[in-house]
């Protein structure tokens, strides 16, 4: 298929889209369903690339999955078995996702085999604190030019460990290989986003014992033996968020179905100051409708941060519709050194964005002494017009998406396909919502 789109902008969107269960849990979760003796159920799982990815890693190391309706996978781990290196390899650079896979064939098979991994050029993205974590455990690693291979002679034991840095992928670490580790783990510095704390309810029910404690502290009591879970996972707030900002950036009107305000709060907050307009209806149909209410969007100051923070991966479509507010905001990025690379595209279609390499927000981060461009002053409002656009990572193309949907005349975006790796069915959704697009 053709991996290029015409977009023509300038038009409201206007509609009511659905989504499903959250990508950065649903994946991880199914990685949990190596660690079972018995079968695990997964629902409202999207169809998407990142699933698709994990899914073939399963079926590799001889994990059954078979769909059912709605987004339904079943995973059935009773033959877990080593994979064929080279087969693995096939799925090199494509995710984040298989460097989870550690613990829990270290568990199964005594070893694993982790291909070079992938996804968004958004920073280094560098995997030491996950290394460490696994040495803590006792895991030895040899780094080759096919990727990572992992043993544990001794077994896998519980251990004390402080992340440098409250790390979502490293904390998924730690509770995928001391759920089953013998004896008691202790992480301090945790990451504590709703998607742990949902991958934490899947491990509670396949018989782990995990307390999440005040100050970022979670502990685990290893258990010899793990069954599987029937899990609905939470809905994707990333998601949602995209759809929220396309809504005030097109001076429209968006009903996000399955969205849940508990998990919005920080991103809630943050769209009524800039001038949205949003009511949440917590009927069984439940869900979020998000508008722009007319007259001028205001300015913030905003700093991306770890949970309860302002997600960073909020922070690139709220720039977009930062570009239509009155006046200077301010957003600091303290997650990721380079995630204002998607600006480029934004200046280009007329947009007024200076980035800093200092910190412009009241918390120092770590990137302010190292020279990155990581903070950014957004002058506006700047009317948008349509250019050609190449997708630069998942949630920056979605921006660029919003972008050419606010600006005038027509934008042609290249590698769109990329979208598809985190959002279900856009194409569909964008239909719903009457964008006018087509694929060339
Ligand atoms: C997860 O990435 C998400 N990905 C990201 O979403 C999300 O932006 C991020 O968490 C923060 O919420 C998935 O869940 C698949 P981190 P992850 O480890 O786990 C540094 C999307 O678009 N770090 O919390 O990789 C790292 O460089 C994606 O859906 C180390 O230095 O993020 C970064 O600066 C993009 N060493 C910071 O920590 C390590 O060993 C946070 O990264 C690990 C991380």
């Amino acid at each position: 298929m053709n991996d290029l789109l015409m977009v023509h902008g300038g038009m409201p969107l206007h509609g009511e889209i659905r989504v499903r269960g959250a990508k950065n849990l649903v994946s991880k979760a199914m990685v949990a369903s190596l660690l079972g003796e018995s079968v695990s159920r997964l629902y409202d799982v999207p169809a998407i690339r990142d699933v698709e990815v994990v899914r073939g890693l399963l079926e590799l190391h001889g994990v059954r999955v078979s769909e059912g309706t709605d987004g339904e996978l079943v995973f059935d781990p009773s033959n877990v078995e080593r994979a064929n290196v080279d087969e693995l390899n096939v799925h090199a650079g494509s995710s984040r996702i298989p460097i989870l896979f550690c613990g829990p064939l270290l568990h199964r098979l005594g070893h694993a085999f982790i291909p070079d991994l992938g996804g968004c050029r958004i920073g280094d993205r560098p995997i030491d604190f996950h290394l460490s974590a696994l040495r803590e455990f006792g895991a030895i690693e040899e780094k080759t030019p096919e990727g990572l291979h992992l043993t544990a002679p001794g077994g896998l034991h519980g251990t004390k460990f402080e992340l440098p840095y409250p790390s979502v992928g490293a904390t998924e670490q730690v509770l995928l290989t001391a759920v089953r580790a013998e004896g008691v783990t202790e992480l301090r510095n945790a990451a504590v986003e709703p998607e742990i704390i949902d991958l934490i309810c899947v491990l509670q029910k396949m018989g782990a014992i995990i307390s999440v404690h005040t100050d970022r502290v979670i502990r685990i009591e290893g258990v010899p033996h793990l069954g599987g879970y029937t899990h609905r996972p939470l809905p994707d707030r990333l998601e949602v968020a995209s759809w929220a900002c396309a809504a005030l950036a097109t001076h429209g009107d968006v009903s996000v179905r399955g969205a849940r305000q508990v998990d919005m709060m920080t991103f809630l907050n943050v769209f009524r100051s800039v001038g949205g307009a949003f009511e949440v209806d917590d009927s069984p149909n439940a869900g979020i409708r998000f508008w722009h209410p007319g007259g001028e969007l205001s300015t913030v100051a905003l700093e991306t941060d770890v949970h309860p923070g302002l997600m960073t991966d909020w922070q690139q479509p709220l720039v977009v519709a930062l570009t239509q507010a009155q006046g200077l905001s301010i957003v600091h990025e303290t997650v990721y050194e380079q995630r204002f690379g998607f600006t480029d595209a934004l200046v280009k279609m007329g947009a007024t964005i200076q980035l800093y390499r200092e910190c412009l927000g009241a918390t120092p981060c770590r990137f302010g002494q190292r020279n990155f461009l990581h903070s950014a002053v957004i002058s506006g409002p700047s009317k948008l017009h349509g250019t050609e656009l190449e997708i630069p990572d998942l949630r920056g193309g979605f921006s660029h998406f919003i972008a050419a949907l606010a600006a005038e005349g027509s934008s042609r975006l290249h590698g769109v396909d990329l979208i598809n790796r985190g959002y279900e069915d856009f194409e569909a959704k964008l239909d719903a919502l009457g964008a006018r697009f087509e694929r060339i």
